[in-house]
């Protein structure tokens, strides 16, 4: 019999996404959500994980270029699929070797526009607005070593209106976020 799928969330951010992911699959006796890895002390999902009682690994640059630490740490928790959501830090090749096809990242726009480094947060939905885009979304991909350029698996769309601002578009990604990533990340495993 195949055991569960064992799935490792990378965050940098407020963690809504993980507390959405491990909320929706808590039940699930397939696929079960065992740690946050985090590369910010100052990030809210830590707090996040901690009140669901979620393990955390917090790390620094040297931790992360440490292959054989971070490797080890998926090992010993028989890591199957790495799920970024929110994560700001590019995935180094030796993550990207041993999970080939098994890194999944949420992007708050429609790739591949409004892609690369730099582009997350805030700055995606100001230079949706500056571009005078009708429409933006979410992407979900595979990752690759370069930023936002893995194969696209779906996208979901909101329409802008004259009046929306960044914080609005913020709230319609988050409305998408919350409703389409964790059905997405499900329908992959
Ligand atoms: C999400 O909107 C996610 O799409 C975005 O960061 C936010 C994290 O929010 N990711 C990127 O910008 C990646 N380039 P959260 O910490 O509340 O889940």
């Amino acid at each position: 019999m195949k055991r569960t799928i064992n799935i490792a969330l990378f965050a940098s951010g407020t963690g809504t996404n993980v507390e959405n992911i491990f909320k929706y699959f808590q039940k699930n006796e397939n696929i079960r959500i065992k740690c946050v890895l985090c590369n910010n002390k100052n990030a809210y999902v830590l707090q996040r994980a901690k009140n669901l009682e979620l393990e955390s690994l917090l790390f620094d640059r040297i931790m992360y270029n440490d292959e054989k630490l971070i490797l080890n740490y998926l090992k010993i928790r028989e890591i199957d699929f790495i799920i970024l959501a929110g994560f700001l830090w590019l995935i180094p090749e030796y993550l990207i070797n041993q999970f080939p096809n098994k890194i999944i990242n949420i992007h708050p726009a429609l790739l591949p526009k409004y892609g690369g480094k730099g582009m997350f947060g805030e700055n995606v939905h100001k230079a949706v607005l500056e571009n005078h885009e009708t429409i933006t979304g979410i992407t979900v991909h595979y990752v690759n070593k370069n930023y936002d350029e893995g194969s696209i698996i779906a996208q979901k769309t909101v329409e802008i209106t004259k009046e929306d601002t960044i914080e609005t578009i913020a709230e319609k990604i988050h409305i998408l976020e919350q409703k389409y990533f964790p059905q997405i990340i499900e329908n992959i495993l």
